[in-house]
């Protein structure tokens, strides 16, 4: 779950809010401890909103596999990033790549790298229809994560926008830097949602 505050009354207030119109249940979802839990909700509503298409969905930080398997119910396949042995903002700092990956193992479009994300970007040059971010929660792994994942993805989406001031700043500095829009859900610790309107529809 990992050392979060719940603030509620400092929403970002300087960034459209995005307000689904629709709240839809995914069919696969994991019964398992998550701060992330309540976002599969909206993630429907994101995709018919922005055109998004169905093909390829790249994560970095999976930890135990909730928001991964929410991808999973929407793109052919999702690419899982993970060094698996948690940050300094984790609960859990034990390494546990070969248990998430049995629990995971049912899900067949999804595939788990243990990687840095670090090295993970210097490698791979793809595009893809959906990225989120979800590591460590400091400004500067975010930035340059994000960064790519901007440079890389028709959306990206950013986890703990409201409860990390860094991860704010981050998204915040990401999207001046791309001209990307800006649109931050407030709800179960904030995501930020990055769009790249012109590549959408584009491969
Ligand atoms: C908040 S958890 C992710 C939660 C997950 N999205 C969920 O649905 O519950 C953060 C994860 O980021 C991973 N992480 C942190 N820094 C990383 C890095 N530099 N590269 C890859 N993964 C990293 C940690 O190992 C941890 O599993």
């Amino acid at each position: 779950m990992g050392l979060r505050t719940f603030i509620s009354d400092h929403f970002i207030k300087d960034i459209v809010p995005y307000k689904p119109l629709k709240l839809t249940k995914p069919e696969k979802t994991l019964e398992i401890v998550s701060a992330w839990k309540g976002l599969e909700m909206i993630i429907a509503d994101i995709i018919e909103r922005f055109g998004l298409k169905n093909e390829s969905c790249i994560e970095f930080g999976v930890e135990f596999g909730y928001s991964a398997v929410v991808f999973s119910n929407y793109f052919k396949s999702v690419t899982g990033v993970d060094t698996f042995e948690g940050d300094i903002h984790t609960e859990n700092k034990a390494e546990h790549y070969l248990e998430t990956s049995n629990r995971l193992a049912e899900y067949k479009n999804i595939v788990l790298v243990k990687s840095d994300y670090k090295d993970w970007i210097k490698r791979d040059n793809k595009r893809y229809d959906l990225a989120h971010v979800d590591i460590v929660h400091n400004y500067k792994e975010t930035f340059e994560c994000g960064l790519w994942a901007a440079q890389h993805s028709s959306c990206t989406i950013f986890h703990d926008t409201e409860s990390f001031p860094e991860v704010r700043r981050a998204v915040k500095d990401i999207a001046a830097e791309t001209g990307q829009k800006l649109y931050n859900y407030p709800y179960h610790y904030g995501l930020g949602i990055l769009v790249d309107k012109k590549s959408i529809g584009k491969k």
